[in-house]
């Protein structure tokens, strides 16, 4: 099934939460074209790092800083999710965002303000989520796979100081839109969380608009 119009799939959630492999796996099925918004954030984050200004990084960003080197690591992740706090930086980032959500064809979007502040008019939201242990697992293994030397700990203690500051921001907080649907992923393989996914979407298109 694929859309000819504009068509927006907003997911939400906290990092290592599946959300990113869902949102991939949807635009696959759909033709979709995908976002990862956390990018955006990264990218203003390396630039941060390298001594750049915030708001001047973010009002000057460019398709290819969302390519770069470096933008997965977790010292960019911690410095994007302090750049993320800033409500300026957020809106320099928000016409780019809100484009792309209404192209023809059909766009899905995954973040943490998608469906509550960026597209509170997408026709599908959804809200990832799974326990926090199961996210630093899940983290762990990835980042040892890559040959980080890591600690199952530290991997935990991060993405617990990041869900923090992104939930507790007064800015664009990571919050569930109250009409997302909420997909909990704590005790499903990847294949199963892509599927109900799907599923909602495929629900969503069946559904004629008024
Ligand atoms: O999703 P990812 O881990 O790449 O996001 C990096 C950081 O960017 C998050 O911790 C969050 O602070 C910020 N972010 C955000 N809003 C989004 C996407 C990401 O604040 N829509």
């Amino acid at each position: 099934m694929s859309v000819s119009g504009p068509f927006t799939v907003a997911i939400d959630g906290p990092a290592a939460s599946g959300k990113g492999t869902v949102s991939r796996r949807v635009a696959e099925q759909f033709g979709f074209a995908h976002l990862d918004t956390g990018l955006l954030y990264r990218a203003v984050a390396l630039k941060v790092l390298a001594g750049g200004d915030p708001l001047e990084a973010a009002e000057g960003l460019r398709e290819e800083d969302l390519v770069r080197d470096g933008l997965r690591g977790s010292d960019v992740a911690q410095a994007a999710s302090r750049v993320a706090a800033v409500a300026e930086v957020r809106s320099a980032l928000l016409a780019f965002q809100r484009q792309f959500a209404r192209r023809k064809g059909g766009a899905i979007l995954d973040g943490r303000d998608i469906g509550s502040v960026v597209c509170p008019e997408a026709e599908v939201k959804l809200y990832v989520t799974a326990t926090d242990a199961v996210r630093a697992a899940r983290r762990f293994a990835e980042m040892r796979a890559r040959g980080e030397d890591v600690t199952e700990a530290d991997v935990l203690a991060a993405l617990r100081e990041r869900d923090a500051r992104d939930s507790q921001r007064a800015a664009a907080p990571l919050v569930a839109a109250e009409d997302a649907v909420m997909l909990d992923t704590t005790e499903m393989e990847i294949d199963e969380a892509a599927a109900q996914a799907i599923a909602v979407v495929e629900r969503a298109l069946k559904i004629p608009r008024r």
